[in-house]
């Protein structure tokens, strides 16, 4: 048996559930007082930024840990025709869609927070913020699938 695999699902689940996490509650919690122009601009700046990082070091740790538990518990062909398979995959491009997303969002309300904006810079923001939320609900499930071996 692979020791390493534990290991690499307890990261990958920590970073899912943080990464997941975060992109919900900025979307719900952080998103509606900015549109109100009720936070301070210092303090969503500080907000996003980690939101960002959080983004740019789960995507090392998503790519490393579900590339190496891909490689060990699925062959290519495991991959591309098998019903679970095709739930890796759907998690890899859901991942893939969602921190393209997050990018697209953050740097828009960074660079309007750079030039002392706070209202427009979060508008235009929000449909990213949005699809990354949607794309995450997703993965909840896609998780949720692969962790029902019942069904798969
Ligand atoms: C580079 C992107 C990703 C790849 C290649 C990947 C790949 C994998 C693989 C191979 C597994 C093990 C499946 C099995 O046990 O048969 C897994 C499990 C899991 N992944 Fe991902 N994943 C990625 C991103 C994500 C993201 C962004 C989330 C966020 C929700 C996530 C959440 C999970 C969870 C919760 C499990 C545990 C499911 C279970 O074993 O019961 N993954 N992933």
């Amino acid at each position: 048996m692979d020791v390493l695999n534990p290991v690499m699902w307890s990261v990958h689940v920590g970073f899912a559930v943080l990464w997941v996490g975060s992109v919900l509650f900025v979307t719900l919690a952080v998103l509606p007082p900015a549109l109100r122009g009720d936070i301070g601009t210092t303090a969503l700046g500080s907000l996003v930024g980690r939101l960002r990082w959080i983004t740019r070091i789960g995507a090392v740790a998503f790519v490393v840990t579900g590339g190496h538990m891909a490689g060990t518990l699925y062959t290519f062909e495991a991959l591309t025709s098998t019903p679970r398979g095709h739930l890796v995959v759907t998690m890899l491009a859901l991942w893939f869609v969602g921190t393209g997303l997050v990018e697209v969002g953050g740097s828009k309300l960074a660079e309007g927070l750079d030039a002392d904006k706070l209202r427009e810079p979060a508008r235009d923001a929000k449909p990213f913020l949005y699809g990354a939320s949607a794309v995450s609900v997703g993965l909840i499930v896609t998780a949720g699938l692969l962790a029902s071996p019942t069904l798969f």
